[in-house]
């Protein structure tokens, strides 16, 4: 018997609205075009401005729905603001709608957040002289401990001695579980590095002078004796930025504390041509929520400018992750459908949204986000 797998969505604030929308149009029709797939989607208001609305960030509803209902979770993007520059906070601080997004990947211990970074044919690269077949890998972010832990706080507030303190904190636990994970996903992707084929796995860190840098590389190489076949490379996170500039196709696995990989993360999403075709994942044992790198860009909101490309690269995720731990074929059919079809799109060069009409695209006529959404539709139909 199939089963049903209900997605919970939640668009959040801005450009996620439109994005998202187009990744559920996008799974709809995927859906549809796979035999015995079945697909339900559950929409939840939440974010800044459902926080202004209502004083809450999301319902006690929605967030149930997340903990016990959701097969999978397609998040938008939070944060919205009363006028440019100022974004609407709770009284703690932090921006609304932070319980989403941080406070989900903590309370359904989501440790992995994984972040492909991966050129696609027919979009622009910031570096010269790259081709698709240089960059195709992935960072994986630990999403649960690390600086984002809420142990934070001023003191002697408004005195000349103010002080911001956030305190970082790495586990043996949390170290091991992500680094297991790299080694995991390094096992079972198909290609390795471009640049050799080897399956490798980058533990990134700054050791040379933080301990809980050291305690991540340490039990990084307590991991990787388990995975003898996989090359094992280490990079200080300074310096790894300019190696990942100069040679992106040496990298195939990457991972790294919180900060660092949030961090780091935006430098790949450039690499593999902006925030527009950036998606990722924050995966645990039991839960998984999908996302486009992307913010809220309340600039751009309600436009139809930005590009939904990132997002529908969030739900194939989604699709690959329920069709891995449900081992259900359908699953990952649709999900080759959709990318089949992303990549289609891409190469065609002709519908892409503005930000993509760049190089040897500067002279296409930007397209809105529901035409490109319609065209990747358009193409799972034909295949
Ligand atoms: C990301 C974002 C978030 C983060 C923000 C919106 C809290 O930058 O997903 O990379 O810092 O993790
Ligand atoms: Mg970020």
């Amino acid at each position: 018997m199939a089963r049903t797998y209900k997605i919970q969505v939640l668009p959040g604030d801005g450009i996620g609205i439109e994005t998202v929308a187009e990744a559920v149009k996008v799974l709809k029709v995927a859906e549809e075009e796979t035999r015995g797939l079945n697909l339900t989607f559950h929409e939840f208001s939440c974010g800044g401005k459902h926080f202004l609305e209502t004083g809450e960030e999301w319902s006690a509803e929605a967030k149930a729905f997340s903990q016990n209902e959701a097969d999978a979770i397609l998040l938008g993007a939070v944060g919205w603001e009363r006028e440019p520059g100022e974004p609407i906070r709770r009284s703690d601080g932090q921006i609304a709608g932070a319980d989403v997004v941080l406070g989900t990947r903590s309370e359904l211990d989501l440790y992995a957040n994984v972040r492909p970074v991966k050129l696609y044919s027919g979009v622009p690269t910031p570096l010269a002289d790259l081709v698709p077949s240089d960059v195709d890998f992935v960072i994986v972010r630990e999403n649960t401990e690390g600086l984002y832990v809420p142990i934070r706080g001023t003191l002697k507030r408004g005195r000349d001695a103010e002080s911001g303190v956030d305190v970082r904190v790495i586990t043996r636990r949390g170290a091991g579980r992500v680094s297991r994970f790299a080694f995991k996903l390094a096992k079972k992707r198909k290609h390795g590095a471009p640049t050799d084929g080897q399956k490798r796995v980058t533990c990134v860190d700054k050791s040379n002078v933080l301990d809980g840098c050291r305690l991540f590389r340490k039990v990084f190489r307590e991991v990787a004796n388990d995975f003898p076949r996989i090359d094992t490379d280490f990079a200080y996170v300074d310096a790894w930025t300019m190696w990942c500039l100069r040679r992106p196709s040496y990298y195939d696995v990457v991972v790294t504390s919180n900060m660092f990989g949030d961090i780091i993360s935006d430098l790949g999403a450039a690499i593999q041509g902006g925030m527009g075709v950036a998606a990722g994942a924050n995966i645990g044992d039991g839960h998984a929520m999908f996302e486009p790198i992307h913010g809220s860009a309340p600039r751009h909101a309600g436009k139809q400018r930005a590009n939904p490309i990132a997002a529908i690269l969030a739900g194939k995720m989604l699709l690959e992750w329920l069709g891995d731990k449900h081992k259900d074929r359908r699953c990952h059919r649709a999900a080759e459908k959709i990318e089949f079809a992303v990549k289609a799109v891409l190469s065609a060069g002709l519908t892409r949204t503005y930000d993509l009409c760049v190089g040897p695209f500067a002279k296409v006529e930007p397209s809105t986000t529901g035409m490109v959404g319609s065209a990747i539709t358009e193409l799972i139909r034909a295949q």
